[in-house]
């Protein structure tokens, strides 16, 4: 099995708080590899350390490729795309147009292509459509392509801004709290969703979560953060029975 995702020796610092300290986190490819930690512990931090929005020290490589110098949206076209902890879609926008702005990190037409609609920007543009309509149907959204975006319930709203991380067509898809705000229901549906962009899109998954029976339902892998460290590695039943973790969770005094 190959590495996707290696991120060693990660340091963030916001003034005098080290939100990260010397963090070493991988995804393997084709797992779900799942990051979690008291709140404040670091996980969208690192989230956007990877994806390039907050500046870091140490060593970040997507499929052995150094992502350090890149730009967020160079990063996202390298194939490291995200969803936010809070919901950052256009509620104006139709469904389909909010996909299509995940859509477009693979369009590689100019300025000058667009502004004239030559026929390549048109070739382009429908590929995009198609790649939109395909996450929509993927995510089970296909009859709200035309909805408003600000229309849908919360949890579709939720599955609209996965359908668009997944019109990138993600190497690796970061995943901030997807299941946050929704219902028991809900929260089992988006883990079958996203053990089927494992296995059938061949996508690697790497999750930030505070649901525990998602995280150890659907995780191959856990990484547990506190105060920007790594306080344990495994699979979910060896962090479920790891004292430190439990002690971490509970905030037990030694
Ligand atoms: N842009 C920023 N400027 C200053 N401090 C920040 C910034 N972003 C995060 N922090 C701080 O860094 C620490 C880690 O925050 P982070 O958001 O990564 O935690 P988290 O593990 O995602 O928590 P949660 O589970 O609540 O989402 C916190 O103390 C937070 O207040
Ligand atoms: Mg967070």
């Amino acid at each position: 099995m190959s590495t996707v995702l290696s991120v060693r020796g990660l340091s963030v610092r916001f003034g005098g708080l080290m939100a990260l300290d010397g963090v070493d986190f991988g995804v393997e490819e084709g797992t779900i590899t799942s990051l979690i930690g008291p709140n404040g512990a670091g996980k969208t931090t690192l989230f956007n350390a990877v994806s390039g929005f907050v500046p870091a020290s140490g060593a970040i490589e997507l499929s052995g490729r150094d992502l350090t110098c890149l730009a967020p949206h160079a990063r996202s076209r390298a194939g490291v795309v995200r969803t936010f902890q809070n919901l950052e879609i256009f509620a104006n926008m139709s469904c389909l147009e909010n996909v299509m702005t995940g859509a477009g990190r693979l369009s590689g037409y100019g300025v000058l292509a667009a502004l004239f609609k030559t026929p390549r920007f048109w070739r382009e543009e429908r590929a995009a459509v198609a790649r939109a309509e395909e996450a929509l149907a993927f995510v089970g959204l296909a009859e709200h392509a035309a909805t408003p975006a600000g229309d849908l319930a919360f949890g579709n709203q939720r599955l609209l801004e996965l359908a668009r991380a997944l019109a990138a067509r993600p190497t690796l898809l970061l995943l901030d709290e997807t299941a946050a705000g929704l219902n028991m229901r809900e929260t089992k549906a988006l883990g079958g969703l996203i053990t089927r962009i494992r296995d059938e899109l061949g996508i690697s998954v790497a999750l930030v979560e505070h649901d525990m029976d998602l995280v150890m339902g659907i995780s191959d892998h856990i990484t547990v953060l506190t105060f920007g460290q790594v306080l344990a590695r495994g699979r979910p039943r060896e962090i479920q029975q790891n004292p430190e973790v439990i002690r971490a969770y509970l905030g037990e005094d030694e």
